[in-house]
């Protein structure tokens, strides 16, 4: 990639990873070899993330609605990340990023939840990319949870994280589906047609550029 200027660099991107059921619907295979596919994805975006230099990307693994799922798919999903987190977890030890797990804990089976908390273990002494990988995650949840505990910014799932500046969804649909709404009020938003196992390096690249070519106001002038 042609270098952008780090001050032209979003501080956080979020990504809204959509499109992996129609991506497998299309070639006629199950919705699980799609989200297998966009296991692909993730991680050449991870490496394109770490090329770029971004400092947080957030991914939306599962959201607090997709336990409304047939249960066969919430239990490929499930176990799904279980594996993935551990088959990567010395993959990201070694890049120098550092996962976090964002959202609520429960109803998560102990087995996905440790599996995030050996990972969160194994990268915390990393410094080069945050990886927070949002699962069983609901903005209005993270909401609530933050107005019981008291001030909503400092009582974030992640309240160290800066705002996400580019929000990118895959897949052609134009809506937030509850991710990260406190985080995201001033995002640049970025719609792309290509499904999430479609969605490489490259793809990024290309929203990064976008991005830098915006001008941003924040309500001024
Ligand atoms: C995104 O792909 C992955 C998750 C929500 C877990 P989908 O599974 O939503 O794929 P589509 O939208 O049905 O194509
Ligand atoms: C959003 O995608 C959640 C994740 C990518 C994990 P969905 O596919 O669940 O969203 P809707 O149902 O189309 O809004
Ligand atoms: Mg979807």
């Amino acid at each position: 990639m042609e270098a952008i200027p780090t001050e032209r660099l979003p501080a956080h991107v979020a990504i809204i990873m959509d499109g992996n059921g129609r991506w497998a619907e299309a070639r006629g295979l199950d919705r699980s070899a799609g989200h297998e596919a966009g296991e692909q994805a993730l991680f050449d975006v991870v490496e394109g993330a770490l090329e770029a230099g971004l400092g947080y990307l957030s991914v939306y693994a599962f959201s607090t609605e997709n336990w409304a799922r047939p249960q066969s798919e919430v239990e490929f999903l499930l176990g799904f990340n279980r594996k993935l987190l551990r088959e990567r977890r010395d993959y990201m030890v070694e890049r120098g990023v550092r996962i976090r797990r964002i959202g609520r804990r429960y109803p998560v089976p102990d087995d996905v939840l440790e599996e995030f908390d050996a990972a969160e273990a194994a990268t915390a002494s990393n410094g080069t990319l945050f990886l927070q990988v949002c699962f069983n995650y609901g903005g209005r949840a993270e909401l609530e949870d933050a107005a019981k505990a008291g001030s909503i910014p400092d009582n974030l799932y992640a309240p160290d994280a800066p705002d996400v500046d580019l929000l990118i969804r895959t897949s052609g649909e134009k809506r937030l589906s509850n991710f990260l709404l406190w985080q995201s009020a001033y995002a640049e938003l970025y719609f792309t047609e290509k499904l999430w196992p479609d969605f490489k390096r490259d793809a990024l690249f290309e929203a990064l550029r976008d991005y830098a070519r915006r001008r941003r106001r924040f309500g001024g002038l």
